[in-house]
């Protein structure tokens, strides 16, 4: 679709995507496969009458191996590209591509572009076991090289005014080799980087080492975002004075402070508001109910996101110790205490929402179908 029709279509102002070293605060909303799905974003960026604070999102990671991604997955995982890319609110959403060939990947961005999306990001941080063993995320940082073959694929696949960013840990067992690392993600031509500031054998444990972002910083032109446990406007002070970024990206602080966005840009919110927060996650189970997703998945979303809120605030930790053991949904609402008919907006016309869903797990596959 050119750049008029989705104008047009979505009434957007079809403009670049918000760029790190750009003039502002630059706060991006973290991936988080199976936590961050489009309802997720959508909901995020349409806070505070779509004035959210959230710069750029991007999507969870599409898995590609031997051959190119299908379209109908790329729509699954980033509805948005119907839409031009964009929340509702208007926020960007960058594909996130995750594998080890240069090809395939090249031929599933080239694709996502096609598709609409206004950037792609190159995952070489997940750790997880199955993904590192199939040649995937954080187990390429071992060998440079192949990051910068990677990108250099991706970038000569898509247009040029389709940005080609890369997500990376410090390193395997070490940031010995960021510098290293970075120098190849830019020489492949990513045009930012950004760095969850921990390695890939401490997982998610502490301590995160924002100092070391400030070694990558000196390796490459390139702006570099930082993350890794920036949960308060404390936290992105003292990330700043350490690592010399003034980008950042935030994952799990938004489950516990969905304002953060905000409150980083000097904008006044309240630190913690239950009713406010309650409503917010009533709200979020409503718009899974309405969008397909059946009681079980909702309600498995709702304690995944307590959960990892949990950390912020006593009173969401109680809430999350509360729920985790309920079985329904129903209950889980009522100890929220928001009433049924918090999270049952009417359906959409055509559309008729599901109830009951036998998809018990919280993974992709209990998202709700866009
Ligand atoms: C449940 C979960 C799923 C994640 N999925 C992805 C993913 O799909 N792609 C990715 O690049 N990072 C993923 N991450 C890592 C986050 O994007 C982020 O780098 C990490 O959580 C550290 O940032 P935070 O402390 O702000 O959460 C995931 C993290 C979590 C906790």
């Amino acid at each position: 679709m050119s750049d008029a029709a989705v104008e047009a279509a979505f009434g957007l102002r079809h403009r670049a995507a918000p760029r790190p070293d750009a003039p502002g605060l630059f706060l991006a909303l973290a991936p988080m496969d199976g936590v961050t799905d489009w309802v997720y974003r959508d909901l995020l960026t349409s806070l505070a009458d779509d004035q959210s604070g959230i710069s750029l999102c991007v999507s969870e990671f599409v898995r590609v191996t031997r051959d190119r991604v299908q379209p109908h997955v790329l729509r699954r995982i980033c509805p948005e590209l119907d839409r031009g890319g964009r929340t509702r609110a208007g926020v960007p959403v960058f594909v996130q591509l995750l594998g080890g060939e240069p090809e395939p990947m090249a031929g599933s961005a080239a694709l996502a572009a096609e598709l609409g999306a206004p950037g792609i990001d190159i995952n070489f941080g997940c750790p997880a076991k199955t993904v590192n063993n199939h040649d995937g995320g954080a187990t390429i940082l071992k060998t440079p090289c192949r990051i910068e073959s990677i990108v250099g694929a991706v970038r000569r696949a898509v247009p040029a005014s389709v940005p080609v960013t890369v997500k990376i840990r410090l390193g395997w067992d070490g940031s010995d080799r960021l510098a290293e690392i970075a120098a190849a993600a830019e020489a492949g031509g990513a045009e930012w980087l950004t760095i969850h500031a921990r390695t890939r054998l401490q997982l998610y444990r502490p301590p995160v080492a924002w100092d070391a972002l400030a070694k990558a910083r000196l390796a490459v032109r390139m702006p570099v975002v930082a993350n890794g446990d920036l949960c308060t406007e404390a936290d992105l002070r003292r990330c700043a004075e350490q690592s010399g970024c003034h980008a950042f990206m935030i994952g799990r602080g938004a489950m516990g402070r969905p304002w953060l966005f905000r409150q980083a840009r000097g904008l006044p919110e309240p630190d913690y508001e239950p009713v406010r927060f309650s409503a917010l996650l009533g709200e979020y189970a409503a718009r899974l109910l309405l969008h397909g997703a059946g009681e079980r998945a909702a309600l498995g979303r709702l304690k995944q996101w307590l959960r990892l809120g949990a950390p912020a605030f006593a009173e969401i930790d109680a809430l999350f110790q509360a729920i985790k053991v309920l079985p329904s949904l129903p209950q889980a609402l009522a100890r929220l205490q928001l009433r049924p008919e918090d999270t049952q907006p009417p359906p959409a016309p055509g559309r008729r929402p599901r109830r009951e869903s036998s998809s018990p797990a919280v993974d992709r596959a209990s998202a709700p179908a866009p």
